[in-house]
């Protein structure tokens, strides 16, 4: 049994400050001012830093990560070039490799407090290399990280020879969500078919579904309507996400207007992933070049659950990033115009709560009862962590905390100035001769 954690002097996500919360055999047992410090605690000074539940990734490939250059890189830098390239890389990898990159990135996560992570996994290969490897890993990182594996038929369910049958395989082996690519079948006919199959397989075992849908510039991709269709024809709301819609960016404003309800009224959640959205999509236009990422607020005020991923990091995708989810909500701010109060607190909820809904993790949040899995984030507020892409200065999963990091400060050596800045807003002095 792990001593109780009591956190002094927090600020929390909904603003108060001065706040306590003590962490008791892996839960949350108070939250509140000046607790008392029981018996064999550790105390950690939070300093009116932010305290927030982990950070959650609803979209990523782990089987891809951290391959970069491997056996090439990606020169077009498009979608299409991408899939083309993890398809020779497919047959040169191993298992042990996979895990192996996986597992340092899933390190990565915890040090930037990311504890959740919802990653597919491509089935199309008829050895299920990757799938076997990420159970492994799933397994291994569980007492720290909840890693949740989506079977991803990454070169089409109906195109891909023997993807039907792995993808089942690969639910039999304990993968727990049902994917899809319905943009990539060959015609749309078999796009909505893989949509109807896939949903029905999802109902008959259970499972949820998060399939990549309409990742496309193409305005008149509208596989997700189909998504909403059969998701409430078998009564799977709230168990369904739609990831990147990013054709929805092209749609015309009227059939948008039309779409937005049948999500809510479906319950599909939604995930944007912006940094990659807005590197992969556009690429065949000229001037002006389209954004490409889904419409979030659009969504968020239709009542549609909106989270965001991280998708890839360095992989042949995307050749940059570090399992940082502010990172990403920053991205995801700037390109949708998230920047009135309102938006940028959106964001921050898009890389917490909204994303743990999509996953529906249990015991999220910060509320006596819940998991005691937090990050002290070195920021006074929500805005101000995606501002700075604040140090996670404490990471704690179950009450123990999994990683420390030292606050990001300057030594500065200026005539009439501070000796330290940390690049969190400072309170500013009374103008002079005027009451404080
Ligand atoms: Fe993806």
């Amino acid at each position: 049994m792990t001593a109780p954690l009591l956190i002094r002097n927090a600020t929390l996500p909904d603003g108060r400050t001065a706040i306590d919360l003590l962490a008791l055999d892996g839960r949350i047992a108070e939250v509140g001012p000046a607790l008392p410090v029981p018996p064999g605690a550790e105390v950690a000074e939070a300093g009116g830093h932010l305290l927030s539940p982990p950070l959650v990734d609803a979209h990523f490939h782990l089987d891809a990560t951290l391959s970069l250059g491997l056996p090439r890189v990606n020169a077009s830098g498009t979608l299409l070039e991408g899939i083309q390239l993890w398809g020779e890389l497919k047959p040169l990898l191993t298992e042990e490799a996979i895990a192996e990159r996986a597992l340092q990135y899933c390190d990565w996560a915890v040090a930037r407090g990311l504890l959740a992570i919802r990653s597919h996994v491509d089935v199309c290969d008829p050895r299920l290399l990757a799938v076997r490897a990420l159970l492994a890993v799933q397994k291994r990182v569980a007492p720290y990280l909840d890693l949740q594996l989506v079977a991803f038929p990454q070169d089409g369910l109906l195109r891909s020879p023997g993807a039907l049958a792995q993808l089942k395989q690969a639910l039999d082996l304990g993968v727990d969500v049902v994917g899809g690519i319905p943009h990539f079948e060959r015609t749309m006919q078999e796009g909505a078919e893989s949509v109807r199959l896939l949903c029905e397989l999802a109902a008959e075992r259970g499972l949820r579904v998060d399939m990549h849908c309409d990742e496309s510039d193409d305005p008149l991709s509208r596989h997700v309507e189909t998504l909403a269709f059969h998701t409430q024809r078998l009564g799977l709301q709230g168990r369904v996400t739609g990831s990147h819609l990013t054709s929805m960016h092209s749609m015309d404003n009227y059939y948008v207007s039309k779409l937005l309800p049948l999500l809510a009224e479906a319950g599909v959640h939604a995930v944007a992933n912006p940094l990659i959205n807005i590197t992969l999509q556009g690429r065949h236009d000229s001037y002006p070049r389209r954004r490409g990422m889904t419409r979030v607020p659009e969504l968020l005020a239709a009542g549609v659950n909106v989270g965001f991923g991280h998708d890839c990091v360095m992989d042949p995708w995307y050749a940059l990033g570090s399992a940082d989810m502010l990172e990403v909500a920053a991205m995801g701010l700037h390109v949708a115009q998230m920047t009135s109060v309102q938006g940028q607190r959106q964001c921050f909820d898009a890389v917490t709560v909204n994303s743990a809904r999509i996953l529906g993790l249990q015991g999220y949040g910060l509320e006596p009862g819940c998991r005691a899995d937090f990050v002290l984030l070195q920021a006074g507020s929500p805005a101000e962590a995606i501002r700075l892409r604040a140090q996670r200065l404490l990471v704690v999963r179950g009450g123990t905390v999994v990683s420390r990091m030292a606050p990001a400060t300057a030594e500065l050596n200026l005539p009439g100035r501070p000796a330290r800045v940390d690049f969190t807003r400072q309170a500013a002095p009374a103008a002079p001769g005027r009451a404080s």
